[in-house]
Order: structure tokens, then C-alpha cells, then sequence
């Protein structure tokens, strides 16, 4: 069964570029990433993490998205990250989101694969894609918070990433080869294994879309590389969060009266725009609408 939103993964998985995923948690966010989107005429996967999707709603966040590609005529994918559980994984179906990410990846693999079945069979009748997780990255979305240093241990593994994708029948598979979320890593400095993805890459072929998590902060000439070697789809959430809330102090400096939300707020907007395009142009998924 071909799912319509899955088109444009194949078409960046034959093409060799990839579809960013940029998560919100407001209104501003998403209108950044859909006037980015629209100038440079690229596809774009909208995230929201559980807490994410718990604040803007997930009702609320499938009726922004339609509004925004209707108004725009882009085409966007709405993902739910880093989903922990089948029951909110299902609230997220139920709501309407095009893909849904189970990140079981701090289990046993057994049971991984277990649950991730699981929610395969159920998203896929409703027509929605699915990403699961094999090895563990570390971190959280915020600036300021130091990840733990990385562990080899937690690489995935290319014969266990094999297992999963081929018990589960998941559509994408988020993998970890050295990056992390957030921006700050202890003892590191961010960087990809790329001879580890070029070995899940050699095991996997085309049966899966292979998704990079932790995008901010990873050097661009990294990202281009990784690309080449068979990324489809890279997350991008702390550099928008970075610009969101610079920007916004930035703004409330020179504008210490102001209390018209629509008044300072598209200098913020502008702000996360930027870094969109930058991502967007760097995935090479300009002129591909
Ligand atoms: O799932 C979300 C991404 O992996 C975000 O990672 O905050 O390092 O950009 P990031
Ligand atoms: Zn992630």
C-alpha cells in the first residue's frame, strides 16, 4: 500500500537530498517554516514531540498544518516525535497526523520491536506512516544543557537495525551515528560516524527512509556528507527554539513598551525564517515542490 504523503520521501531518497523536520510549539514557528518553505519552494516535515503536541494541541496542530499548505501550497508531512507510548501514538492518528514516531529505542530490542509492530499495524490501516528508533540518542532540545558524553555502545547497529525494520515493517528508521539533541555535548564536539551510517546504509538499501535526529548544532559539511550517504529526513528543533528565544529578548530590548503581540512578533518570526531557509538550502530540498 503506497501512503500519498510518502511520495515525497521516496522522490528524496531517489533523488539524494533530504526533507527537513522542523518541530513547533506555536503559531509562530510554523508560519516561519511555511513562508521558508513557499520562498524556496522545498517540502517540509512539521514536528511536535508529546510535550510539544500536549501544549499546541493535537487537533489544534492538524487543522494549523492543512491551513498552512492550503494557504501556501506546499506540501507538508505532520509527524509526531519521539512518541512513547501506543496510546498517545493513537490519539495522534486519530487527530490526523500524516506519520507518527515511536521512539522505543531505551528498551530491549524485543520489546521495541514488539510495540513498534504493533503500532504499524494499527497506523498503517489509517493510512499513516511510521519511523521507529534503534539506538539511542541522547539529549534534549535545549541550548543550555550539556549531553552526557556519547557512548559507542549506544550507535545503532546495523544487523539490529536490519531485525527491526524487517519484523516491523516500520517505513522510516531513525538511527543514531553521533549526533544528540541539542546544541552541547561533554567531551565532543558534534560530529557524524559517517562509516557507521555507510554500513546501516550497505545492510538496509532502500527499504527504509533513514532519519537524522539531533540536527542543530552538527557541522553543515557533516550533514552534506550524510546525505550523500543515504539520509532522507534530518530533524531540526533547537536552532529554532535558539532563534525563537533570542530573537524574542532581542525584540523586548528595543521595545521595552510594547505590548501588541503581532507588533513584535514578526521580527521573531523573520528570525526562525532565516534559519529555515539555511536548513532548507543546506538539505538541497530547494525547487522540489
Ligand atoms: O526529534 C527532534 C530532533 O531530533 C531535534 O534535534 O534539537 O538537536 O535539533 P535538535
Ligand atoms: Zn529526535
Amino acid at each position: 500500500m503506497i501512503i500519498k504523503k510518502e511520495i515525497i520521501l521516496k522522490k528524496a531518497q531517489k533523488q539524494g537530498w533530504a526533507i527537513g523536520q522542523f518541530n513547533i510549539s506555536n503559531q509562530e514557528t510554523l508560519k516561519a517554516i511555511f513562508q521558508a518553505a513557499k520562498k524556496l519552494k522545498s517540502p517540509v516535515i512539521i514536528g511536535t514531540s508529546e510535550g510539544e503536541s500536549n501544549y499546541v494541541g493535537l487537533d489544534e496542530a492538524v487543522a494549523l498544518v492543512r491551513a498552512f499548505e492550503k494557504k501556501t501550497g506546499v506540501p507538508a508531512i505532520l509527524n509526531l516525535d519521539h512518541g512513547k507510548s501506543f496510546e498517545y501514538i493513537k490519539g495522534a492518528i486519530v487527530a490526523g497526523y500524516d506519520s507518527v514516531h515511536f521512539d522505543g529505542s531505551k528498551l530491549p530490542l524485543k520489546k521495541n520491536i514488539e510495540i513498534a509492530k504493533k503500532i504499524v499495524e494499527y497506523a498503517h490501516k489509517k493510512n499513516t506512516l511510521v519511523e521507529g528508533e534503534v539506538g539511542i540518542i541522547r539529549g534534549v532540545s535545549e541550548s543550555l544543557k550539556n549531553v552526557p558524553e556519547m557512548k559507542k555502545k549506544d550507535l545503532t547497529k546495523p544487523e539490529e537495525a536490519l531485525e527491526f525494520i524487517k519484523k516491523t515493517g516500520v517505513d522510516s528508521l531513525a538511527i543514531n551515528i553521533g549526533t544528540f539533541h541539542g546544541v552541547k555535548a561533554s567531551g565532543q564536539s558534534p560530529h557524524i560516524d559517517l562509516q557507521r551510517l555507510k554500513e546501516i546504509k550497505e545492510k538496509l538499501g532502500n527499504r527504509v527512509f533513514l532519519v537524522l535526529h539531533g540536527g542543530s548544532g552538527t557541522p553543515d559539511s557533516d550533514i552534506k556528507k550524510a546525505i550523500k550517504l543515504g539520509i532522507v529526513k534530518i530533524n531540526i528543533n533547537t536552532d529554532l527554539r535558539i532563534a525563537f528565544t533570542n530573537n524574542l529578548k532581542k525584540v523586548f530590548q528595543k521595545k521595552l513598551k510594547e505590548t501588541t503581540p503581532y507588533k513584535y512578533m514578526p521580527e521573531v518570526v523573520e528570525a526562525i525564517q532565516k534559519v529555515v531557509e539555511e536548513k532548507i538550502k543546506l538539505f538541497n530540498s530547494v525547487n522540489k515542490i
